[in-house]
């Protein structure tokens, strides 16, 4: 698909680094946008699969009206605990007292990972609001999943075409040091499933791998035969030169289209030190068989 000229809609497109990601200045997230505009910010995305819009305002129902406007939004029901009571579909990443404790989301996001993949509907995309972030530290990283796929070797390439992954919620990093009762909860609500270690973007037909730190083995293949493999592809995939690290500022709108991308929160700062996002997820599409 040619992509839109974004210009035309009064946008300017800056791209962020050589693998991905794109400033896109031109937008008020707050403002209800046109059709037209929804089209022309598609179409940065589908070609950086990052974008970022710097300078906003946070407002919850202005957020979720942007959000929406590029797809129907999940209600986090996959981990209820940490959305936002009166706005499930915003989902708390921070390090802020919750009921006199630090918040267990403070810690999300802490191996490569694209959102949800352990559930039976992958998202299509997350939108990431930063409210406070730390003097220093606590970026995001992000890689490209199409470049990773384009970039293994043909008969490589063949034989994922042909597996599928199982993901497996427990591999989140640092879940075992959350809640136990809730823990078990997330367990039970998302058991192992597979899913394509392949996946084909709906909008651009672009091929992207799809395997990550959270995946455990390839359905068939036994635990010992897939680690060398699973592990080699995260290396290759999140090579430096694959890679847009975000340094984030207070009122930052960062959104990522997990079909072609996967992330990493660094846990690198002071967490005496506020850092407090909220989330929209697009609901992707249903996929995958759950495993025994
Ligand atoms: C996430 O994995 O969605 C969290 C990313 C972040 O907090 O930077």
């Amino acid at each position: 698909m040619a992509p839109l000229d974004t210009a035309a809609a009064g946008l300017t497109v800056t791209p962020l680094a050589h693998a991905l990601g794109a400033e896109i200045v031109g937008v008020d997230i707050n403002q209800a946008p046109s059709a037209d505009l929804v089209a022309a910010i598609r179409s940065a995305w589908n070609r950086h699969h990052v974008i970022v819009f710097r300078g906003q305002q946070f407002e919850a129902a202005g957020m979720l009206r942007f959000a929406q406007a590029f797809g129907a939004l999940d209600d986090h029901a996959a981990t209820p605990f940490y959305r936002l009571e009166e706005y499930p579909q915003l989902l708390q990443i921070t390090n802020r007292q919750i009921g006199g404790k630090p918040s267990e989301t403070r810690n999300t996001g802490r191996n490569w990972h694209s959102d949800y993949s352990y559930t039976d509907h992958p998202a299509a995309a997350s939108m990431l609001f930063c409210v406070e972030r730390p003097p220093v530290g606590g970026d995001t990283m992000f890689c490209n999943m199409v470049r990773a796929y384009e970039e293994l070797s043909p008969p490589l390439r063949a034989f994922l075409d042909g597996l599928d992954v199982v993901y497996d919620v427990g591999l989140t990093a640092g879940i075992n040091e959350r809640d136990p009762a809730k823990t078990a909860e997330v367990r039970r609500l998302n058991p192992p499933i597979a899913h394509p270690a392949v996946r084909v973007h709906p909008d651009s037909g672009l091929r992207a791998l799809y395997v990550s730190e959270r995946s455990s083995h390839f359905h068939g293949m036994t635990a010992a035969e897939s680690r060398p493999l699973i592990d080699h592809l995260c290396a290759h995939a999140t090579r430096p030169e694959n890679v847009y690290r975000h340094v984030w500022r207070p009122g930052d709108l960062v959104c990522w289209d997990n079909r072609t991308t996967m992330h990493v929160a660094l846990a690198d700062f002071d967490q005496t030190k506020p850092r407090h996002m909220l989330r929209a997820t697009l609901l992707g599409e249903k996929s995958g068989f759950v495993v025994g």
